[in-house]
């Protein structure tokens, strides 16, 4: 299979590997892709996550991925969904063939603004789906680290 343009993109699991302070109380012993602090600072990654997640699905998704007439919550996605479902999915969209409503997930394949930062979205959702991360916007984050700004730019280049 071709290699997905994510992969170029600098994982948020290559991010983590580049921080940071506040390793040692945290919730990423199970190989998350989340880091939080047990006073709640988020690594970077989960903090850029919230706020592409908010710029990009909050419309469909709902105030911090719970959902909405629109769409289904991820937070409940998220706990049973694995990670390249999710990554395929936000790729390629969706569309329940069956449902009587014609409401569908686009595809943001070509969409740099979402692809970039496609890990970072997933560690967002994941630690919400986790039930680790809280409602609203993150207090505290871990400053960014510039392995995510090299990434970055090279991705929106
Ligand atoms: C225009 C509205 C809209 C936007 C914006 C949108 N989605 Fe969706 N999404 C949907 C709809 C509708 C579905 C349900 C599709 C179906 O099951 O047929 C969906 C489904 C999904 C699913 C699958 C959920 C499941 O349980 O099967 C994922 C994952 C997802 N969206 C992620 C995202 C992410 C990440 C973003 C932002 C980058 C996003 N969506 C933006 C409308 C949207």
């Amino acid at each position: 299979m071709q290699r997905l343009r994510p992969a170029l993109c600098l994982p948020a699991v290559v991010l983590l590997g580049a921080s940071s302070a506040s390793e040692a109380a945290s919730f990423d012993a199970a190989g998350e892709p989340y880091r939080i602090a047990r006073d709640g600072t988020v690594d970077w990654a989960t903090f850029e996550g919230y706020r592409r997640f908010n710029g990009n699905c909050e419309t469909c998704h709902g105030f911090d991925g719970l959902g909405s007439a629109f769409a289904p919550s991820l937070v409940e996605s998220l706990q049973r969904m694995s990670h390249d479902q999710f990554i395929a999915i936000v790729m390629h969209g969706k569309q329940d063939v069956n449902a009587a409503q014609s409401l569908k997930m686009p595809a943001y394949d070509t969409n740099p603004n979402v692809m970039c930062y496609i890990e970072d979205i997933y560690a967002y959702l994941k630690a919400r789906a986790d039930g680790v991360l809280g409602r609203g916007r993150p207090r505290k984050h871990e400053p960014k680290p510039a392995a995510a700004t090299r990434a970055e730019d090279a991705c929106m280049r």
